[in-house]
């Protein structure tokens, strides 16, 4: 359970969270929309105690994120992964080595380090068939094209199994073929790690189909948010405009 409460964050003179109030409810699919810019990048940021807020809380399974920092901040992140705008992969890693970034990082296992070299790359390797890359292991990402990249970081980020997963705008550039492959892995990913899923998109067909539950982000708040079939009919301009996508 993620609770947010009264949450600001401005830069400069730029008012992006003005008091922003969100319950994520265990194992469930939130779908965030919201136009560009509105602050729905940054209020990802803020769950994942990547950023810090000017005022309010947000709560992970009960902890504060916002009173902690370094490796007590690092520990209670720790079951969160986060699929970037843009997919973010290191540039000087092949993709087997970007798919077990966090495996290699995060791992307290007692075992031999060839054991876990191998363990690891067993993983990586299951990962990748299941986004459809297998065969790029050793490709550097600069040898991928968009679409690659971004099912490359959907591969790091299920390999890693977290309990809490957000997404930013997964599908954003992707032909629709690849984008509903990339909506069912995230369907997917959720029922089998019944993770708790946050999905930041544009894309409305995604957010209905992938969603329990919609949120609309505007003017520094959640405006609305419902189930698909609720919140397709609330009277709002915004809503009314993605309706017509
Ligand atoms: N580190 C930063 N420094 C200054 N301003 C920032 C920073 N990060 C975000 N902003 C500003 O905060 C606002 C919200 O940014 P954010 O990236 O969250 O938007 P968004 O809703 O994700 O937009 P998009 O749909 O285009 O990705 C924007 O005005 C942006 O310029
Ligand atoms: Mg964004």
């Amino acid at each position: 359970m993620i609770k947010i409460r009264d949450l600001y964050k401005r830069f400069k003179h730029v008012k992006v969270l003005q008091g922003l109030d969100l319950d994520i409810r265990e194992g469930e699919t939130l779908v965030i929309l919201g136009p560009s810019g509105v602050g729905k990048s940054i209020l990802l940021k803020h769950i994942i105690g990547l950023t810090k807020p000017d005022r309010g809380s947000v709560e992970v399974n009960g902890v504060n994120l916002t009173e902690l920092s370094g490796p007590k901040l690092l520990h209670a992140v720790k079951q969160m992964g986060m699929l970037f705008q843009g997919s973010a992969l290191f540039d000087s890693m092949t993709i087997a080595e970007n798919t077990g970034f966090y495996l290699t990082e995060h791992s307290t296992k007692k075992t031999s380090k060839r054991a876990l070299k191998e363990e690891i790359r067993s993983r990586v390797d299951d990962a990748l068939k299941m986004v459809g890359l297998d065969g790029t292991q050793d490709k550097m990402p600069s040898e991928l094209s968009g679409g690659m990249r971004k099912r490359a970081g959907l591969a790091r980020l299920i390999v890693y199994r977290p309990e809490i997963l957000l997404y930013d705008e997964p599908t954003t550039g992707l032909d629709p073929i690849t984008s509903m492959q990339i909506n069912e892995l995230i369907v997917k990913t959720q029922k089998e790690l019944k993770a708790t899923t946050v999905v930041v998109t544009h894309d409305i067909t995604s957010a209905l189909h992938i969603g329990d539950r919609l949120a609309l982000l505007r003017d520094g708040k959640i405006a609305h948010i419902g189930d698909p079939e609720t919140f397709i009919k609330f009277d709002d301009p915004i809503i009314e405009f993605l309706r017509r996508q």
